[in-house]
């Protein structure tokens, strides 16, 4: 892939790598990574090819060996193998992202996570429908394709306003979860051998799906490739600024191959033909999350767009990932200082929500079953089954109400409100809860 020189801000690269060698000689690489965003592996400056110093890829964030996150155990089950998990960032195009090592297949194949978990989700993606079909004056003569379509939330919403809908959903599971609802859904991954047998659409949907995707700039390709001439690619994800503000490293899971930030994802957009021409902003789902609108023929992009643009020159670059990770682990101790004297003082704890996120919480953090006796969660398809690493059982809401803790760890933090309106009851009666993030405070009625 061509690498314009004017795009790459010399002067910081020597500064900044530097920086970054200790760490690098840490994680003896076993390949020369390419960005997924910009496919940059090195500078072309000379000198030794292998030397770090020319690297644009260079570890920032060591979280260590920790379990796949959704990949709960079943109480028989001790297949938990831990893999590395190691942030990276490019120097070239800005993009936050891991080192792709865990095979698809063991992430994707059985799936836990169900959209309709929550009814801020149902409630979002009702309005995300609403929305759409307006902007795009979408007929029933036009189709969505909505990627990785999970339970087919987002689409039955779309149904209910009268468009015809595909979803495309690798997990067989949740797929069929899809198809009982009435959604058709086909088990696969999105590609291009794919996308040629599909007839063009309107409006492409992916939301917290390119952040998973291994090969990006194939993906976009791809979208591309589907949209018509006066089609829409709208999408939705976790805003990297706001993950690097609220500390919260328990988004950076296996599953989550890129952090994105606007500035890379424009980049990569635009070199597969497609133009980030609008934003919109959700600070409450997912702790911030933009949905962003991208175009196959250009328009100047929208004033929210420069906005959050801009914003991202501090808030989501080298020095913000660098500072983050050096407040993690001071986090982390934090946390479980305050969860081991809840424990000293005789009180019960148990953690509320068994999200992806808690794998990697619990077991970066030594939150083991010493400290939470269970985690409540109300997916029918985590029951019964164990955090992996540190073996906490989830349990039903139901199940927990008959054991009620003193106190609860949020570990849906993202669901704060929702949450917190639904157990009135127990804050009233002197339950607590810890909230982890931005840092670790207790909340009561
Ligand atoms: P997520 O943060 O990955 O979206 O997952 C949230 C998890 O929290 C999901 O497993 C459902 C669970 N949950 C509850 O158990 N109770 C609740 O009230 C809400 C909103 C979510």
């Amino acid at each position: 892939m061509p690498v314009r020189r004017s795009s790459i801000r010399w002067e910081m690269v020597e500064i900044e790598l530097r920086g970054a060698q200790f760490r690098e000689a840490k994680h003896a690489m076993s390949s020369w990574l390419p960005c997924r965003g910009c496919g940059l592996s090195d500078f072309p400056l000379g000198g030794s090819p292998w030397s770090p110093r020319h690297r644009a890829m260079v570890p920032m964030v060591d979280l260590g060996n920790l379990p796949l996150a959704n990949r709960l155990l079943s109480v028989t089950s001790t297949s938990n193998a831990p893999y590395p998990l190691v942030v990276y960032y490019c120097h070239n195009c800005a993009l936050i992202q891991l080192a792709d090592l865990v095979p698809r297949t063991e992430m994707f194949t059985d799936y836990v996570y169900l959209t309709s978990a929550s009814k801020t989700m149902m409630e979002h993606f009702d309005r995300y429908a609403e929305g759409i079909t307006r902007r795009l004056d979408l007929t029933a003569k036009d189709r969505v394709l909505d990627v990785g379509s999970n339970d087919g939330t987002l689409l039955k919403a779309f149904q209910r306003r009268g468009a015809r809908v595909l979803g495309i959903e690798p997990a067989r599971n949740v797929a069929s979860i899809a198809e009982a609802a009435g959604v058709p859904t086909l088990t696969n991954y999105f590609d291009l051998k794919l996308a040629k047998r599909l007839e063009k659409v309107r409006l492409v949907t992916a939301n917290n799906i390119l952040s998973h995707v291994g090969s990006l700039r194939d993906f976009l390709a791809t979208v591309a490739h589907v949209l018509r001439p006066n089609g829409l690619f709208v999408f939705e994800l976790p805003w990297v600024a706001d993950v690097l503000r609220n500390n919260s490293f328990d988004m950076i899971y296996h599953e989550h191959l890129s952090y994105f930030g606007l500035k890379p994802l424009t980049r990569a957009l635009r070199e597969e033909g497609l133009f980030l021409v609008d934003l919109e902003y959700y600070p409450s789902i997912h702790g911030g999350t933009f949905r962003g609108f991208a175009s196959p023929s250009f328009e100047e992009p929208s004033h929210l767009v420069k906005e959050m643009s801009a914003r991202e020159e501090k808030e989501a670059d080298f020095w913000a990932l660098r500072d983050f990770s050096e407040r993690v682990p001071k986090l982390a101790h934090h946390l479980r200082d305050m969860l081991l004297s809840l424990k000293k003082e005789g009180k019960r704890i148990a953690g509320y929500g068994a999200p992806a996120k808690a794998t990697i919480l619990l077991n970066y953090c030594g939150i083991g079953r010493d400290i939470l006796d269970y985690a409540s969660d109300t997916t029918p398809l985590k029951q019964g089954k164990l955090i992996p690493g540190v073996k906490i059982p989830v349990v039903s809401p139901e199940l927990a109400r008959t054991k009620p803790p003193d106190y609860y760890l949020l570990l849906a933090w993202n669901f704060r409100q929702e949450i917190l309106a639904k157990e009135r009851e127990f804050l009233d009666k002197g339950g607590r809860f810890v909230v982890p993030f931005p840092q670790p405070e207790f909340v009561d009625s």
